[in-house]
């Protein structure tokens, strides 16, 4: 689906710096735990609240696990950095009741079509370095696969012809944004 790979860089970068990876993913499943409950504002999702509620709960739940894994590691939770790539994917979410559901539906997609993608990766680069760490990996991009697969459905639900058109711009961006240098040992 993704029109571009993620960069070379981008797994010797987390695979060096792991704690501190494990530290923004913590973050990053609170967010999309406080994502879910945020796309319930928006009216066309009213009938879809507790299918968006079970994500936030599953994210929560995701949440806890790395917070257990810190634990265990030794790791202080710390504070987050915010992602560029997703920052440049929400500035382009469109004012107006329709236009903005829609969009920030693909965003949340994208956002966790990259986390799947990714989990992927680290899942079978892990194998033999961090068995644990791989399983927990492992574990995750069936979850992460699905909540892309949905918040795209629900998109196409609202309006199907929109979304492909915006699918099709996002998808553009998403390849800009991917190459743009992050220094930060982060998930995205
Ligand atoms: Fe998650
Ligand atoms: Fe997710």
């Amino acid at each position: 689906m993704f029109r571009e790979k993620v960069p070379a860089d981008w797994l010797p970068k987390v695979m060096t710096n792991l704690p501190a990876v494990l530290v923004d993913h913590a973050h990053l499943e609170r967010k999309a735990a406080t994502s879910a409950l945020n796309l319930e504002k928006y009216r066309d999702l009213f009938t879809r609240v507790e299918e968006l509620n079970a994500i936030a709960i599953e994210e929560l739940q995701h949440f806890q696990l790395v917070l257990d894994l810190l634990k265990r590691r030794g790791i202080p939770f710390g504070q987050p950095y915010p992602s560029p790539w997703i920052a440049g994917l929400m500035k382009s979410v469109r004012s107006g009741q329709r236009h903005q559901v829609i969009d920030h539906l693909i965003c949340c997609s994208l956002i966790e079509g990259r986390s799947c993608e990714k989990f992927q990766v680290l899942a079978k680069e892990l194998k033999g370095v961090d068995a644990e760490l791989a399983a927990f990996y492992g574990s995750l991009v069936e979850s992460e696969g699905n909540h892309y697969a949905t918040y795209l459905l629900m998109a196409k639900g609202i309006d199907e012809a929109e979304t492909s058109r915006r699918l099709d711009f996002y998808l553009e961006l998403d390849s800009k944004l991917i190459r743009e240098p992050n220094p930060l040992p982060m998930l995205h």
